[in-house]
């Protein structure tokens, strides 16, 4: 162990058996040594991650390339900062307990990678899991916490997305709020994303341990799974979308990262997928190969309009308001009094969807400006409401403002 690396784990150690001593809440009193390292999200977080295109096929060529092309592409002037590994970069455990990276993989180890990451101005993300085991098999933090959180400080990590395989009979609230802890005392600001899919209900939990939290299983890369095995883009947003209230700056429902861009969606359902995320203020997250975009798929991703929607100040996730056979309207409150308004057309054939002004809270005499967010122009001032065409399996996005 070098001189620098003994010091942080007696640090740790120290910190865990004075907590230990005085009884469990002490463990809260250990993160209060240095309160001001908890990180923030005030708006949801936006970035990159390996699992959904490359599962465990990761290696630092892969997340190296993926930084290059978030500058290149234009996605990180568009807000994307967040470069995150998924699970599968972990190698075995040192003997003094030290998490080591994939020796094959990672050969050039996990400080080196983030210090590229960074000198492209991103931030960096890692992912754990709260068992002894990730879900791919690798070496979970179940007992290692304090001393992982102090590694990733280290290591320079800003994110840290901690899954729940192998946990047994642990108690999830425990086990975030330990991490969270953990995080807090290693001297770093680090995101934690919690990724348990709403299987405890994780937006319930008081205080809040990480800044978002999965609230469903995984997505796959199709419109309708239509089965309960799997989850699709539609499903998924079915989930999500009932848990609006529980949103808001600092703590984000997460319905898991975006699959834009995979090969299984249509364009059309591309952009309903990504329009049903902004409207939800969820996080967005990347999850495709960014190296090798089409043009329709990178226009999908960077359409800063759409990621104003999402990232707006007031932090609000908007719902579903009106719902009429495969027809629906879902509106999400904007700062400055505006409001997001989404036509969703989930049928097979083209359709006219109406959003009346009265629906949103204004008196019909309102002429309205409307902003046709995926058009990029101004539709005329309108009174009543306005109508529109919406392809199947598709949306139509609009800023509307009563001013
Ligand atoms: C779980 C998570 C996924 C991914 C994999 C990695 O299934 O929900 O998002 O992180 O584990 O093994």
């Amino acid at each position: 162990m070098t001189l620098v690396r003994m010091r942080e784990w007696v640090r740790g150690g120290l910190m865990v058996a004075a907590a230990l001593a005085s009884g469990a809440p002490g463990l809260a009193q250990a993160a209060e040594v240095q309160p001001s390292t908890r990180a923030t999200a005030a708006t949801p977080p936006m970035g990159w991650n390996s699992w959904n295109k490359f599962a465990c096929n990761v290696s630092e060529q892969t997340v190296r390339a993926a930084a290059d092309a978030i500058v290149a592409s234009g996605m990180r002037d568009a807000g994307y900062h967040y470069v995150v590994i998924d699970d599968c970069w972990q190698g075995p455990r040192d003997k003094d307990g030290f998490i080591t990276a994939d020796a094959k993989t990672f050969p050039s180890g996990i400080a080196a990678l983030a210090e590229y990451i960074h000198s492209k101005g991103l931030k960096f993300g890692i992912y754990s899991d709260a068992g002894a085991l990730t879900c791919a098999g690798r070496s979970g933090s179940q007992g290692h916490e304090f001393q992982d959180a102090q590694t990733y400080a280290r290591w320079g990590v800003d994110y840290l997305k901690y899954d729940w395989c192998s946990t047994g009979s642990r108690n999830a609230d425990e086990a975030y709020s330990l991490m969270a802890r953990a995080l807090a005392a290693s001297g770093r600001a680090i995101v934690l994303s919690m990724c348990e899919w709403g299987s405890n209900k994780p937006w319930l939990f008081t205080p809040f341990p990480g800044q978002l939290w999965r609230t469903t299983g995984d997505i796959s890369d199709v419109w309708d799974a239509k089965d309960t095995n799997r989850l699709g883009v539609i499903n998924i947003a079915d989930r999500n979308e009932s848990l609006w209230r529980y949103a808001g700056p600092g703590h984000w429902n997460d319905p898991d990262m975006l699959e834009v861009g995979n090969g299984g969606l249509s364009d059309d359902e591309a952009r309903a997928h990504f329009s049903l995320w902004a409207v939800m203020a969820s996080p967005l997250m990347a999850g495709n190969d960014l190296a090798a975009m089409t043009p329709a798929t990178h226009d999908i991703l960077t359409n800063r309009e759409a990621i104003a929607v999402n990232q707006d100040a007031l932090g609000v996730q908007g719902h579903r308001i009106a719902q009429q056979g495969d027809s629906e309207i879902w509106t999400k409150p904007l700062s400055g009094g505006r409001q997001a308004v989404l036509l969703l057309n989930r049928g097979e054939q083209p359709t006219a969807i109406k959003a009346a002004w009265a629906q949103l809270g204004w008196p019909a005499a309102t002429r309205a400006g409307i902003r046709d967010v995926w058009a990029h122009r101004d539709l005329p001032r309108a009174a009543e409401g306005v109508t529109m065409t919406v392809p199947p399996h598709g949306v139509q996005l609009l800023v509307v403002d009563a001013r």
